[in-house]
């Protein structure tokens, strides 16, 4: 049998002069006790890629799910986790470690940990960080759906919120304990675009909180199939489930935008935080998002029907043994042409979206143009993308196409959300 040498490298990034790869990058990581803690492992890896160095800090529970000694290997430093050692405070005190950095990551950020936060409890070394630190605070919550949406979350959200501290998903999903829904942590890469984008803007608090922000902005967003009339029991429709459209109107909301949702019939609930407005047809749709005007960004992911029988019948129509009449159609308005063809009001951003069979990139270009947005965003619908729970999607914008690799659709949203912050943030 043949051997051969496996050798492998792990590039050593250090905080200060000295041995290795000096990062003036620099992100203190707090890691969870829970399930999601193994994407820590993934999210360091990502950051190092990008040129940010990590430092780890371990919660007593973050080990039932990681081993300290998977994270050192990934950051290339010590990792810290006991509030009480004496070698570490030698070293480095916990108040220098929590200020060592240029943002503090909380990755997965537990019910616990937000808990801790939100009342400024430090009985452990990742919670006294958290008190101790004068650095921005970036949250990657991670918990069961039920602790997600329990009235003492919500509040220490809002509480974590107000303090200032951004925050990164959670997303809708198939959870680790078997329930469905949101608490799922964001994917590493999505965190990672976070990071990004908030070294993006300076790295500075301001920085911080007009990248991860949209405090302040309005936001318009459509979603949804419409539904026309044939008679009172028949429609035209399409196959659009509203998801991908809800998931961008609540993750503009979670970065603090006031959203109205303007939605078509879909079986979806009524997304939280944002001001859902159900319409039927077109022609409603359009009316419902001019009334919603003026407002800072506008999303048009509708599927909206480009056309409608021109005359409806009052009552239902009847077999009569013959060959039913050709239905008669009219052309319905088109939303987003309009919105963005606006002299007074025209929103400051507008986002389409493309539903494409072949020629994606090339075909949402045509649609950038001729309907004049800013950005497009080209999915490819061939597959089962409408009604699914994921998306592949080229982001258009008239200095290039940006391929996103496929990701849910509460990961593109929130992707989404993060780009519209930052855009608005460096054109107020
Ligand atoms: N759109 C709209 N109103 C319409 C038709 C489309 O606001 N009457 C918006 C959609 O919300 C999407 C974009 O226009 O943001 C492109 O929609 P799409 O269905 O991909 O394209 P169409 O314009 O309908 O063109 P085609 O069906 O020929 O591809």
């Amino acid at each position: 049998m043949k051997t051969g040498v496996v050798s492998f490298t792990i590039r050593r990034y250090v905080w200060a002069e000295g041995e290795g790869i000096v990062v003036d990058k620099r992100v203190l990581l707090l890691i969870g006790g829970g399930v999601a803690a193994y994407k820590a492992l993934e999210l360091i890896r990502e950051l190092s890629r990008r040129g940010i160095g990590v430092r780890a800090v371990l919660t007593r529970a973050a080990k039932e799910f990681v081993t300290p000694l998977s994270v050192a290997a990934l950051s290339g430093d010590k990792v810290y986790d006991d509030l009480f050692s004496l070698t570490d405070e030698t070293e480095m005190g916990h108040i220098e470690l929590s200020r060592s950095a240029d943002l503090v990551v909380v990755a997965p950020a537990t019910a616990d940990l937000m808990a801790k936060a939100a009342t400024g409890l430090a009985n452990d070394l990742a919670s006294t960080a958290l008190l101790a630190t004068d650095k921005p605070v970036l949250m990657a919550p991670a918990m069961n759906v039920r602790m997600w949406e329990h009235p003492a979350t919500r509040r220490n959200l809002r509480t974590l919120k107000n303090d200032g501290v951004l925050f990164v998903g959670p997303d809708e999903g198939d959870m680790a304990c078997g329930e469905f829904g949101f608490g799922r942590m964001a994917e590493p890469l999505a965190i990672a675009d976070a990071v990004t984008s908030w070294y993006g803007h300076g790295g500075s608090a301001a920085g911080a909180a007009a990248a991860g922000s949209l405090r302040g902005k309005r936001a318009l967003v459509t979603a949804g199939p419409t539904r026309e009339p044939i008679d009172p029991v028949r429609y035209l429709s399409n196959l659009s489930s509203g998801k991908q459209g809800y998931a961008i109107a609540e993750a503009l909301g979670r970065l603090g935008a006031d959203v109205t949702l303007v939605t078509g019939p879909t079986e979806l609930a009524d997304p939280r935080g944002v001001t859902t407005v159900r319409v039927e047809t077109a022609r409603e749709m359009l009316k419902a998002c001019e009334n919603a005007l003026p407002t800072d960004v506008f999303v048009s992911v509708a599927a909206v029907a480009d056309w409608r029988p021109a005359a409806p019948a009052e009552t239902k129509i009847k077999k009569n043994g013959a060959a039913p009449e050709p239905l008669a159609l009219a052309e319905n308005p088109d939303i987003l042409k309009t919105l963005a063809g606006k002299k007074k009001k025209r929103p400051g951003l507008v986002v389409g979206f493309a539903a494409e069979t072949c020629d994606v990139a090339a075909n949402a270009r045509k649609k950038l143009a001729a309907k004049k947005a800013d950005w497009v965003v080209a999915n490819d619908v061939s597959g089962d993308v409408m009604g699914g729970a994921d998306n592949q999607i080229i982001l258009v914008r008239p200095d290039g196409d940006e391929p996103w690799p496929k990701m849910s659709k509460t990961d593109v949203a929130d992707r989404l959300a993060a780009k519209i912050a930052e855009r608005l943030a460096a054109s107020p």
